[in-house]
């Protein structure tokens, strides 16, 4: 079976990109990272990528570009390795269809809570406060695509509830949520690879 390419795209830790790079090495997920890229240099996620051999790019947006301008150098620059997959993991930049439309039905996107909760940054320690508040009872995980410029919206492809309990401090919650979203981002990517492979044979 032919290994589906991917790139990933990331702005800080790199948990999850060191979670797809695991799978991959355990023989897990048939699948190839080509790049790594970030939109800043600070990610420690590079380092990771630096670790496991693969390339990486550091793209950062120039003050005197628009966003449009400059998701088209990014998707200039994810175009060179032709990938099957774009994966968003923890990429914190919201995209404009500038960059959306060169992909289409191929970026996938992770995202801490459930479909239509917490949107955008500090989705854990939103859920973590409305839980306080007794807005909610659960949090969870979502893997959906990415079809236009809604923030952290999309066809849902897999999704998971992630329990809180009374004595959590933020600190577990987020443990929780990461090690859930490291196994549902994997078993997501490798499923999505499937699926394509039968609808394409
Ligand atoms: C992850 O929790 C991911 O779901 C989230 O950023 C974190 C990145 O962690 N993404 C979003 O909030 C998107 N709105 P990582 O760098 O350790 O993989």
């Amino acid at each position: 079976m032919k290994k589906a390419s991917l790139v990933v795209m990331i702005s800080g830790n790199g948990s999850n990109l060191q979670a797809i790079i695991d799978a991959i090495q355990a023989k897990n997920l048939p699948a190839e990272i080509k790049a790594v890229i970030s939109n800043t240099r600070e990610a420690y996620g590079l380092e990771r990528a630096k670790q496991a051999g693969i390339p990486t790019t550091i793209k950062a947006k120039r003050k005197d570009q628009d966003r449009e301008q400059y998701d088209a150098e990014l998707a200039d620059i994810v175009k060179t390795h032709q990938p099957d997959f774009v994966i968003l993991a923890g990429w914190m930049r919201i995209l404009t269809m500038s960059f959306i439309s060169a992909f289409p039905n191929r970026i996938i996107n992770l995202h801490p809570a459930l479909p239509g909760t917490f949107p955008g940054v500090h989705a854990i320690e939103r859920a973590w406060q409305a839980y306080q508040n007794k807005e909610i009872s659960h949090t969870g995980v979502m893997v959906h695509l990415v079809p236009d410029e809604g923030v952290d919206l999309g066809p849902v492809l897999a999704q998971k509830v992630v329990d809180i309990y009374p004595k959590d401090t933020l600190e577990d919650l987020e443990k929780r949520v990461h090690h859930c979203e490291h196994e549902l981002l994997v078993e997501t990517i490798h499923k999505t690879i499937l699926q394509t492979e039968e609808n394409n044979a």
